[in-house]
Formats: structure tokens, sequence, C-alpha cells
């Protein structure tokens, strides 16, 4: 939008009907919100891989358009191509046939012939993608520098059964400080499902497996793979929006995946036990996939997490000696209001737990008070376990839970944390914004303050 659209002349007591005004507002709520996300991912790594199809696809222009966008936010990216349909079409034009063994093509000379055409033609494609600087594109005054290099030492995979591979390596190392050194000049790395060995030869590598060992080389923030399936599906075709690394191995060999999905998850698997906190697939036939799956809360793909979410979960009856422990000191010293053991048996249901190498670390419940309202109540984090996020993840967990059943305004009452939930998004109100059930109950000489966050 080039025009400011704030000529209108209605009347400042008047809902605003003016199309145009709620088009603005619309884009600078959405930009406010995108904001945090900004924030977090300046200065983070980012190793982003996709195969040979999703630049032959009809989204590689918007592809590129995005890449420069994340770029200009000071996300540091190394880019990882493949060139599988394009090998393929080389190999068809000279009439050699395409062999594989268990994963891997058996790559001869004459292959390897095919390889570096096919590669070398798809990388400069790239190249040129990300180089477009026309005005009236997102491109118009872009200045990204794209960089390659010799930074994956490669090796033979050797014979697998008795079959020989030939030119078909795997990665034996990553020039990490070389990598690093580029990206903090402010350069895009793009690297090719290539490598060299030091003895000069050429091999054809998986570029899932390039990413992967890139990824854990620099020790990035993420690893994204573009793939033919909008993300990881059950065996229904439902979308996972989350998994965890376990889970995901779990699933790697499921015969409902796509090819891509089952090409990239042990990757994913492998970078996740290596650190890799972050892992996405996302799907290149969607148009802006990148920015969706990054920016908004719910993303687009499925993000696969390394620790196991298993750490937070509903609270169970025998949990309740451990809730009691971590809530009595509390009760206590004022901190919460005291909750009987028999209401606590009674509310179980309600509680969300976090567990720490099994040892229950804190917790918060859900109150529904009906018509979209409820309270968030009982947080509480052993003392010796503050400052590790807890407190945040249970908040999230509750306000997840919240959205699963329709809330959309959640509030708590604290007399303590007030700045806490300020910085995690939540308003101080009046109390009579409270639901009357609530403040009919509400223990004037506790002045706990009311903060409310809509969901
Ligand atoms: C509030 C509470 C749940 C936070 O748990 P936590 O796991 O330490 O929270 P996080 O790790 O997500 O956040 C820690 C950050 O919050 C800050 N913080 C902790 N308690 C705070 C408080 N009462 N007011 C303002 N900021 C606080 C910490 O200084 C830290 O900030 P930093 O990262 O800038 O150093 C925990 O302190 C607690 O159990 N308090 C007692 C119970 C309570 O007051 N519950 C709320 C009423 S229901």
């Amino acid at each position: 939008m080039n025009e400011r659209a704030d000529g209108g002349s209605a009347p400042q007591d008047e809902p605003d009907v003016n199309p145009a005004a709620a088009e603005l507002a619309a884009f600078v709520d959405w930009f406010r919100r995108v904001t945090p996300y900004i924030n977090a991912f300046r200065g983070k790594t980012f190793v982003l891989a996709f195969g040979g199809k999703a630049i032959a696809g009809p989204l590689v222009k918007t592809f590129a358009y995005d890449v420069n966008l994340l770029a200009s936010l000071g996300i540091r990216l190394v880019l990882v191509h493949g060139a599988r349909p394009q090998i393929e079409e080389e190999l068809r034009e000279k009439g050699i046939e395409s062999r594989h063994h268990r994963a891997y093509r058996i790559t001869d000379a004459d292959t390897l012939d095919c390889v570096l055409d096919a590669v070398g033609s798809v990388y400069l494609e790239i190249e040129a993608l990300l180089s477009q600087g026309l005005p009236n594109t997102p491109m118009a005054g872009s200045q990204i520098r794209v960089i390659g290099g010799n930074f994956i030492t490669a090796r033979p995979l050797g014979v697998l059964d008795g079959i020989d591979l030939q030119y078909s390596g795997m990665v034996r190392k990553v020039d990490a400080e070389g990598l690093k050194a580029q990206l903090a000049l402010g350069n895009i790395v793009l690297l090719s499902c290539q490598g060299c060995s030091p003895t000069g030869e050429i091999f054809n590598l998986r570029m899932e497996e390039v990413a992967e060992a890139v990824a854990v080389a620099i020790k990035a923030d993420k690893l994204v793979y573009l793939t033919d399936s909008q993300g990881v599906c059950d065996r229904e075709g439902v979308l996972l929006g989350e998994l965890t690394a376990d889970a995901a191995a779990e699933l790697q060999n499921a015969d409902w995946l796509s090819p891509d999905i089952r090409r990239c998850l042990p990757s994913i698997v492998r970078a996740s036990r290596q650190g890799i906190g972050r892992a996405h697939v996302v799907g290149y036939m969607q148009d802006g996939a990148l920015l969706q799956e990054f920016f908004s809360r719910e993303g687009i793909g499925t993000v696969i997490s390394r620790e196991s979410l298993e750490r937070i979960r509903e609270a169970r009856a025998d949990d309740i000696g451990a809730l009691i422990a971590l809530i009595e000191p509390l009760e206590e010293d004022g901190t919460l209001v005291h909750r009987p053991r028999e209401v606590l048996e009674r509310e179980i249901d309600k509680f969300s737990i976090i567990l720490h190498d099994n040892m229950a670390v804190g917790c918060a419940a859900l109150y529904d008070y009906g018509e979209g309202v409820a309270e968030l109540v009982c947080l509480a984090v052993h003392p010796a376990q503050r400052g590790w996020g807890y407190g945040e993840q249970l908040v999230e967990r509750i306000q997840s839970r919240a959205r699963a059943i329709g809330i959309k305004r959640l509030f708590v009452l604290t007399t303590r944390a007030v700045h806490w939930f300020i910085e995690r998004g939540f308003k101080l109100e009046d109390i009579d914004q409270l639901p009357l059930q609530k403040r009919q109950m509400y223990n004037l000489q506790r002045r706990s303050k009311v903060l409310v966050k809509s969901l």
C-alpha cells in the first residue's frame, strides 16, 4: 500500500466502515503482530533445503522474494538445493538409465556428468533468481550477495550390499567456520548437493543430508525442508502441526508419507538428536509458506522440536502429591489462594503440569466460566527452577487448552506477578470486567490485580 488511507472524514464517534480504513487497520495490526518474530529471528541462522522440483515449480519467483525478505530481516541463511528432476531429464536426454540402490543413486562416470550439468544449471538459476532487482517487485533495492564455495568435503558411500555406488557420496566434513564467516558478512550461502573429496573427486550427495550436516555443524537455529506436501501428515492425511523428534522417528518409515517427507524426516530426526532445536517441513506449492510458517503462531507446516513436549502434560490423579508440594509453600506465604486436597482431587483435570527429569517443576490450571471466558489459576514454578521459561511454557499450554475449547478471554488474578503477565501480553483490567460468578467470589482483602488476555 503506497498511499495513505487517512483521507476519510467519518465522525469519530461512528464505527468506521470504510473498507480502505479497515484494510489499513488490519495491515497495521498484522505488522505489529509480526514484530516479536522479527526481533526474535534477527541474527539467527536458518538452513533452508529444497529439491529441484521446487525450483522447477510455478512459485519459484515468490520463493526467491521470500528468501530475500528473510535475509533483509537479518536472518542468516544457508540454502541447500537438490536437482533430482533436472538430473533425470539430463539422463533421459543422453539415454542413460537412472539407477538407484536403497535411497541412493548409483552414480557412474556418465551419470556424474549429467549430475554436474544439472546441478550446475540449477545453481545458476537460483543465483539469478536471488539477483533480481526489478522495480515494482519485492526484490527492488535488494542487495543480497550469494556465495558458494567448497564448504562441504565428501567421501564415497562405497559398496552397499555388493553394489558400488561409485560417485555417490556422503558428507565427510563441513567447513563451519568458513560458513559462519560468510553469514556474519550478511551473505546468503548457496550450497548444492555436491561435494569434493580431498583426492579432488566430485561426489553426488543427497541434499537432505547436506542440509542436515550443515545445520548441525553451524548449530543452526532452524533446519527447514520445502517439500512436495504441506507438512507431515497422519495416516488419515491430517496435517500434524507439531511433532517431537521422538514422534518423528516413529513416523519416518510410514508408507503414507510423500517421497520428499520420507527423504527428509530421517535427516530431521538425526539433526534434532544432535542439537537442532527446531526443524520445519513446509510445502513449496503454497505461496508464502515460509513466511506463514515463521511469522504466525499457528504456522502452516509441521515443526519438529528436539525437546520432548511430553515434559508438559495434563495432570493426573497420581500427580496430586507433587502439586501440593509445589503450591503449598506459595499458599503459606499468601502468593496463592489455598486449595484443599479434595478440591485438587476434584479438579485435577483442569491442571497442566511440567516435568523435568520426571520431577514436577511447575503447574497451572484453567477454569472455564462459559461464554468464552476462562481463568488461568495456580501458576507456580518451583523456586529452584525459575527463570528457565517453565512459567511461560505453562501459560502457553493453558492458552492452547483455552483456545481448543473456544475461549476468547483469559484472565488471571495475581498479587505478585503483575509485570510478569503484562510482559506476556496480559492487560490490567477492572474487577467489574470479571464474569459475575468470579466477581461474587472476589476476595477484597487480597486486592489481587485482574489481568486479561484476548486469545
Ligand atoms: C511467576 C512465575 C510463575 C514465573 O515462572 P518462571 O518459570 O520463573 O518464568 P519464566 O522463566 O518464564 O520467566 C522468567 C522471567 O520472569 C521474571 N519474573 C519472575 N517472576 C516475576 C514477577 N513476579 N514479576 C515480574 N517478573 C518476574 C524473571 O526475572 C525472568 O526475567 P528475565 O528472563 O528477564 O530474567 C514464578 O515466579 C512463580 O511461580 N511465582 C510464584 C507464583 C505466582 O506468583 N503465580 C502467579 C499467580 S497465578
